[in-house]
């Protein structure tokens, strides 16, 4: 009798005299107890998942993660692209792996302005002009000998498998396929290039329907290599020598010693505070951290509850068109300009974000001078997944080959798909754009310099341990959507599912427009254009997609953004 009073107590309090974990109400979510990882595609966090429960820890796991969407989400990012790795270690400092691409030696702005000095359109964008030296293969590789506990043949294992095995066509990738037959087209890609990646990409030269299966035996292949030989047949090897020899044959700028020279560079992150958690954000050649930081540090001065979800968005609205504006104006590879570093010590400074507040003025906005006189570029490719585990080690990291595809070009025979992260740089600063304003000097492409990136992997700590991880893809818009992300979850105590799915806005100052997704409040979208901002529709296409793992109590709760079709896994 006293047992059954006993356990009754309990199913009234939920259980065993806990609280009842909070409920995870849609299907792009979960939660666990153990450890979770949200990657934009559903297989690449069951690899994770998979090296997790075969007693890896989080680093493992997101190593394991990146490879399998190297094979899934070879639009988005993959051996041939960069990427920028956060990973705190449990009771360890947090560390930051840089590697994003490089300029090859060879590459110099005169080369993508033609004979009047005009910016020759598409040459950054597409075939072999447009590729940087790429650093995932050393990144990745990097983190698991530093901080992850399993062989190379372990986490590469699951890649192999799906490579092999083949997976179902999706939405984003048919869209993606589509890219790749229209640009091709317009900006005149060498027919030997194409065939290439139609050869591998392509049914008939028709992008694949959804559902079909895509099997990469010659990527699997080389993945086989790398697990085997390891990165040195990346950077040095025959996977190098096809890499190098596809670019030099198109008449590109790449040369083997500029892939023999390639380094990780380990960084540290930058810090910031929102709401009594400590923000780990990206530091150069990312924009991303200073953004981000600047963007929570404006948002943490108003005092919690005091803003409503429609002034919420109001406020964010005018903190991302001065993070915008002070990105353009200064931002570029610290390494190369070493002034990056103190105008970025400036935008995340507590002073800054007290200027801003003060600037704002309620039910209003000002034209884009007010803010800034430079340039804005965008892009829309990028992958991110978010890993933490039992133990408390995490791992935010965000991986991509620029847009769709990246360059268009397959390092031939090996599946390959080379970045097109060139274009991430500015090519003239003397010129003003449509908009009437210039491009900062400090990310002219030069060679061995890394481009200006919006990646955005963000750690939230409490107590020096991660309590969330998060990041996303789509260009410019990873800023605001990772922002969003975490602030719905923290001031507006959402789970991850819910809040990587709420209607999201993005202004990055120029244009001067504000874009809102048709899931957006509609009272939000009636305070701003009363503030007088020209909203605009974002169109489906241009959605980011934001990737977060939470902890809770002592729960985990994981999702993936609806927008890109993502799945998490773990238990
Ligand atoms: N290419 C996407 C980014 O680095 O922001």
């Amino acid at each position: 009798m006293k047992r059954f009073s006993i356990l009754l107590l309990a199913a009234m309090l939920g259980c065993a005299g806990a609280p009842s974990p909070a409920k995870v109400s849609k299907s792009w979510g979960i939660s666990g107890t153990e450890a979770l990882v949200a990657a934009d595609h559903a297989l690449a966090s069951k690899a994770g998942a998979e090296i997790l429960a075969k007693g890896g820890n989080a680093v493992d796991a997101a190593v394991a993660t990146s490879f399998a969407l190297a094979v899934t989400r070879p639009q988005s990012a993959g051996l041939g692209g960069g990427g920028f790795m956060l990973i705190k270690p449990a009771g360890k400092k947090a560390v930051v792996l840089d590697y994003r691409e490089e300029a090859p030696s060879g590459s110099r702005a005169a080369a993508y302005l033609d004979d009047k000095g005009e910016v020759i359109k598409g040459k950054t964008q597409t075939g072999v002009w447009a590729v940087g030296v790429p650093g995932h293969v050393r990144g990745v590789l990097h983190a698991l000998r530093e901080y992850g506990s399993m062989s190379r043949a372990d986490v590469m294992a699951p890649a192999i498998r799906l490579a092999e095995k083949g997976f179902s066509v999706d939405a984003h990738m048919q869209r993606s396929m589509r890219n790749i037959v229209s640009r091709a087209k317009k900006h005149a890609l060498d027919k030997a290039l194409y065939d290439e990646i139609a050869r591998t990409f392509l049914k008939d030269g028709k992008p694949y329907e959804i559902g079909d299966i895509l099997r990469r035996p010659q990527f699997a292949k080389t993945l086989r290599l790398i697990a085997k030989k390891g990165e040195s047949v990346f950077y040095e090897g025959e996977i190098g020598e096809a890499i190098v020899a596809t670019i030099q044959d198109a008449g590109g700028p790449m040369t083997k010693k500029d892939l023999a020279q390639y380094r990780v560079k380990v960084r540290e992150p930058l810090r910031g505070m929102y709401r009594g958690y400590e923000v780990l954000g990206m530091p150069p050649p990312s924009s991303g951290g200073a953004c981000v930081v600047q963007v929570l540090q404006v948002l943490d001065g108003y005092p919690r509850g005091s803003l409503s979800l429609p002034e919420y968005y109001a406020v964010l609205a005018e903190a991302m068109k001065h993070a915008f504006a002070d990105r353009a104006a200064s931002l570029g590879d610290a390494d190369v300009h070493p002034g990056v570093k103190k105008d970025v010590a400036q935008m995340i400074s507590t002073v800054h974000a007290d200027t801003v507040r003060a600037a704002f003025v309620k039910g209003k906005t000002f034209p884009p001078k007010h803010y800034g006189l430079t340039a804005l570029k965008d892009d829309h490719g990028t992958t991110h997944y978010s890993v933490m585990d039992k133990a408390g080690n995490a791992v935010a990291a965000t991986e991509t080959v620029n847009t769709y595809f990246g360059s268009l070009v397959l390092a031939s025979g090996t599946g390959i798909v080379l970045n097109n992260e060139l274009d991430d740089f500015s090519i003239r600063t003397d010129v003003a754009n449509v908009f009437g304003l210039m491009m900062s000097k400090r990310n002219v492409i030069r060679p061995g310099q890394r481009p200006l990136s919006s990646m955005s992997p963000t750690l939230l700590l409490k107590n020096g341990e991660v309590v969330l991880a998060a990041g996303g893809s789509g260009g410019p818009r990873i800023i605001s959507a990772t922002l969003q992300a975490i602030v719905q979850i923290i001031e507006f105590g959402r789970l991850p599912d819910e809040a990587v799915a709420f209607g999201r806005i993005h202004h990055q100052w120029s244009p001067n427009k504000i874009y809102a997704e048709k899931r957006l409040l509609p009272e939000a979208r009636t305070l701003l254009e009363k503030s007088g901002h020209v909203v605009v529709d974002l169109p489906e296409t241009r959605e980011a997609a934001t990737q977060v793992v939470y902890r809770k109590g002592n729960r985990l709760y994981a999702a993936c953004d609806p927008r890109k079709g993502g799945k998490p896994a773990g238990r």
